[in-house]
């Protein structure tokens, strides 16, 4: 198989996998079919480096999502979450960096530069995040007993919000924009970064199904449906339940308003600089919620996308 853009190490150390497909000219780098999964070329190696590396700690929490999903949403809840006794609100380290600073990815981040990161100076429970499918992680973090926490999000929204930001941040400019139908030929055909959408999902899935007290399986609809309960069950689930008098002091709510999108979104570390090397942290935040779908998706494009979701995720129990 071809190997552009891997190091001689990463090359040997999976000469036994299977070959990668390669997609030309998608949104800034190929796409390289890997393990049944699509990787942006230039992000690959470090996929492969955790995919090696990372050995878990029983107490380790890692959120896990597709892009577009809600992922910045949800590091800052399960951030101010975890260390709510360690911070006040009023110098909380969300107020003066981006929530990907605070939990930091393992492929976007961590494992980027060939080599392996410290982690040791990292207090415990250590919080990482990860757009790699269930189906590839390392098997130490499947054994041990780490959590982890899956936010989805409905196909409709996620394809739009990741167009528009493909758009905004991904694409090289020589490219020309991406056409809202050439787009969503890519996602009908899996072809998006860490999807295919419907394999993303059904990994997460199944795994909550069988092991529910290490696998959360969350929903952006219902997180903006009913934050404060949502919370709640993540508190509960990271075996760090609100205490009555939390409750009675405000604690949730204090969580939700720094969390929210207009609280993040008009932070002046949010609004300047990169989340990661290349992407606006401003891109992260464009509306915020359910049902933009509606304002761009034609009646034949809801049709097919809905068939798909009925055909891809059929028996599951997963419906949207
Ligand atoms: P839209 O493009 O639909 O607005 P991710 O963080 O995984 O990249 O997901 C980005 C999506 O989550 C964007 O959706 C963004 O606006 C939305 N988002 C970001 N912060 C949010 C927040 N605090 N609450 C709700 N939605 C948020």
């Amino acid at each position: 198989p071809e190997e552009v853009g891997l190091s001689h190490e990463c090359q040997e150390m999976h000469a036994s996998s299977p070959p990668r497909t390669r997609v030309e000219e998608w949104i800034e780098d190929p796409l390289y079919q890997h393990q049944g999964f699509w990787f942006i070329e230039r992000r690959l190696e470090a996929v492969l480096w955790f995919q090696s590396n990372f050995k878990s700690c029983d107490r380790d929490i890692i959120l896990a999502t597709l892009p577009k999903s809600g992922t910045t949403w949800l590091k800052s809840l399960v951030f101010a979450t975890v260390n709510r006794t360690k911070y006040s609100f009023s110098d909380n380290p969300l107020l003066t960096a981006n929530p990907h600073e605070l939990v930091p990815f393992f492929e976007l981040k961590l494992y980027t530069d060939n080599q392996l990161p410290n982690l040791s100076n990292i207090s415990h429970p250590r919080v990482f995040a990860t757009h790699i499918p269930y189906q590839l992680l390392p098997e130490t973090t499947k054994n041990s007993n780490c959590r982890i926490i899956y936010l989805c999000r409905n196909p409709r929204d996620t394809f739009i919000s990741s167009w528009h930001f493909v758009n905004k941040s991904s694409r090289r400019e020589s490219l020309g924009p991406l056409s809202l139908e050439e787009a969503f030929e890519w996602f009908c055909n899996g072809v998006i970064p860490f999807g295919p959408y419907w394999n993303h999902l059904l990994g997460y899935w199944n795994e909550s199904l069988t092991r529910p007290r290490n696998v959360l399986f969350l929903r952006y609809e219902e997180l903006k449906e009913d934050i404060v309960s949502q919370l709640r069950r993540i508190a509960d689930f990271l075996g760090c339940p609100f205490s009555l008098e939390e409750g009675r002091q405000g604690v949730i709510e204090e969580i939700v308003r720094l969390c929210s999108f207009e609280s993040l979104r008009n932070l002046e570390v949010n609004k300047t600089g990169c989340f990661i090397p290349g992407y606006e942290s401003n891109s992260l935040f464009r509306r915020g919620e359910v049902g933009d779908w509606m304002n761009y998706l034609t009646p034949p494009m809801v049709k097919r996308l809905d068939q798909l979701m009925r055909e891809k995720l059929s028996d599951s129990g997963l419906e949207f």
